[in-house]
């Protein structure tokens, strides 16, 4: 380390006047200069992989230019931190090795002197690393079995396509802080949707602004010219305005190369998350984009993924209007397994999600390459389905190209409301399970959506702790001991008939007092699922609630599978026809499941507990 004390003696015993130098104490290989309160230089000196910066969770970003022979290469916004580290981030130099790197950083606000501004403790703490400690340091809360960032914030799925028995994952993600900004594509492929690997970032930020959710199709017949079975990505670019981009990668999607004729998809108004696929009847690419503020859908059609041709807008009026409309798919599945099909367009909303934040609504219909028309109910009506009945599954969208004709899709396990604030910092926020797609009729003749979980998930089964069958349980109940290992991760599937019971209560619980409480009336076909003393619940107002979901059976028989995590739980029930996805933070894991009813007696028909194996 130089010592700045050892320059002002050295500047004074060479007879110099004593000017206070603009340099701060600094590591090895960074030189920090201080330009005034508001600005600082950091010149990298020394030759390494990574720049390590400190960051505080509690201040604003300062916003850094990062100079490559001085020209600026690229934009970043950090917290870097004032009083206290509470992590660090990597910021990747190796891709400009034998260039003069210098961070041009500008406070976020306005600093009353000099002194301040040397303060900060980020300046003896950037450093140069050849590695980054990426060391789990979340094993309370981190799931164990469903897809996070290895470090920093992440929000919507993206981009995600099946080739060679690899599912590829992109994500909204900022590799600078557990916090939305610098809104860049990060990279997971899974062989069996359950272990994920963390490749390098994969598309960045340019001079069109931060790259904003997607999607991405195999171009088998080069229609783009890019390159036989190119991958092709459209994304939005989001700078001052919002437009779509294209970039390619021909090495699996690895890395991808930005196409220069971008934007290729400009609108006078905000529109964004374009997602695209081949419609083999109209032998065209079909592109449906969020109108957001707009709550509506746009529909286009290409022939070359390039030039795209506006042709209709699905959405004024209809369904879940109290937020903006982000993140569209669109899809076509057999019904209830017959060979009749239907079209299913998907329509995260933020808010306006039925238990406040953000939600996935969708509709049923017939889309012909240019148009969709939505299926009306009994009255003539479009009527708004929900996807999820939980809080924290948004940003909800399919694989492309995913095997067997299946229909793949993930959500973003979270809600805008409190994303930003949940109790956990090296890493924020998870992905749903995957979930496989069906179409199902009831009674009165609508179609509904059934989330399945994917058939990989059974695999991740290990011993099976609990499994009893035909027993009888009426207001007294019954108990079990859920599995401690691992953080308490488990699958409980459970089976009952209730006709002669006025409700079934499931409580999940730890020594703690923290409690999760899921009750099924059969009179009224719903379950509840309280989470208000689940554990820690008191960072957003908006996170202690019950949400209530349909069952969509007449005869009060129920099947649950409930797939627990270190900090989530998805019910899933009556073969998907109904799922609740609600993230928990218990003080310590859930120890017992316990199942009584109100008054009566159920059935319990079968319930099994089976450990995981991850
Ligand atoms: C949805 C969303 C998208 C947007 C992205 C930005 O959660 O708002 O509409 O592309 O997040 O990160």
């Amino acid at each position: 380390m130089k010592r700045i004390t050892d320059r002002i003696t050295a500047a004074l015993m060479a007879g110099a006047s004593l000017i206070i130098p603009s340099s701060s104490l600094a590591a090895d290989g960074v030189e920090v200069n201080h330009l005034g309160v508001n600005n600082t230089l950091v010149r990298v000196t020394g030759d390494s992989d990574f720049l390590i910066l400190p960051v505080q969770e509690s201040i604003d970003d300062a916003r850094i230019n990062v100079l490559v022979d001085g020209k600026i290469a690229e934009t970043i916004y950090v917290r870097l931190a004032q009083s206290k580290t509470d992590y660090t981030v990597p910021f990747d130099i190796s891709k400009y090795k034998g260039h003069n790197v210098i961070l041009d950083i500008v406070a976020p606000h306005g600093r009353s002197s000099i002194r301040e501004a040397k303060d900060a403790v980020c300046w003896e703490g950037i450093h140069l690393s050849d590695t980054f400690d990426s060391t789990d340091r979340e094993t309370k809360y981190r799931p164990r079995y469903h897809h996070t960032p290895m470090h920093g914030w992440m929000n919507d799925p993206n981009g995600m396509f099946y080739k060679d028995g690899i599912w590829h994952l992109y994500y909204q993600h900022n590799p600078y802080g557990s916090k939305w900004q610098n809104m860049t594509w990060g990279h997971s492929t899974s062989s069996d949707l359950v272990n994920w690997k963390h490749h390098p970032l994969a598309i960045y930020p340019d001079g069109l602004g931060s790259i904003f959710s997607g999607s991405c199709v195999i171009d088998k017949e080069n229609t783009a010219g890019m390159g036989k079975d190119a991958l092709i990505a459209l994304y939005t670019s989001a700078g001052t305005s919002q437009m779509q981009s294209l970039a390619s990668s021909t090495d699996n999607g690895e890395t991808f190369s930005v196409y220069p004729g971008n934007p290729i998809i400009t609108l006078e108004t905000e529109a964004r998350d374009p997602n695209m696929f081949w419609n083999e009847e109209t032998k065209e690419w079909n592109l449906v984009l969020a109108h957001a503020l707009d709550h509506e859908m746009l529909f286009f059609s290409s022939p070359d993924l390039k030039n795209w041709t506006l042709q209709s807008a699905f959405g004024k009026g209809i369904g879940a209007q109290d937020g903006v409309w982000e993140c569209p798919d669109l899809f076509r599945l057999p019904v209830d397994g017959t060979d009749s099909q239907k079209w299913v367009l998907l329509c995260n909303l933020n808010p306006g999600g039925p238990f406040g934040g953000s939600a996935t609504q969708y509709f049923i219909g017939e889309f012909d390459g240019k148009k969709f028309t939505a299926d009306t109910d009994a009255d003539g009506k479009i009527p708004t389905k929900w996807m999820d009945f939980g809080k924290d599954h948004y940003a909800t969208v399919s694989w492309s190209d995913a095997p067997d004709n299946r229909r793949t899709v993930i959500g973003w396990m979270s809600n805008w409301q409190y994303a930003a604030d949940v109790p956990t910092s090296q890493y924020r926020s998870a992905n749903t399970l995957p979930r496989e797609m069906k179409l199902f009729t009831q009674p009165d003749g609508q179609i509904y959506l059934a989330s399945v979980p994917s058939p990989e998930l059974e695999k991740m089964r290990g011993k099976t702790v609990t499994s009893l069958s035909g027993k009888s349980v009426g207001k007294k109940g019954m108990s079990v001991t859920l599995p401690s290992a691992n953080g308490g991760i488990c699958e409980i599937t459970a089976s009952f008939d209730s006709k002669n019971a006025s409700s079934v209560i499931l409580t999940l619980a730890n020594k703690s007092g923290d409690k999760v409480v899921m009750t099924y009336d059969p009179k009224k076909h719903t379950m509840d699922f309280d989470r208000r003393e689940s554990g820690v619940v008191d960072f957003s107002e908006n996170f202690p609630a019950v949400t209530v979901s349909p069952t969509f059976e007449q005869n009060g028989k129920v099947n649950l599978r409930i797939f627990i995590d270190r900090s989530s739980i998805e019910l899933f029930g009556n073969d998907g026809k109904f799922v609740m996805t609600n993230l928990v933070f218990p003080h310590e894991p859930y120890s017992t499941l316990s199942i009584k009813t109100e008054n009566g007696n159920a059935r319990i028909e079968s319930l099994k507990v089976y450990s995981i194996n991850i």
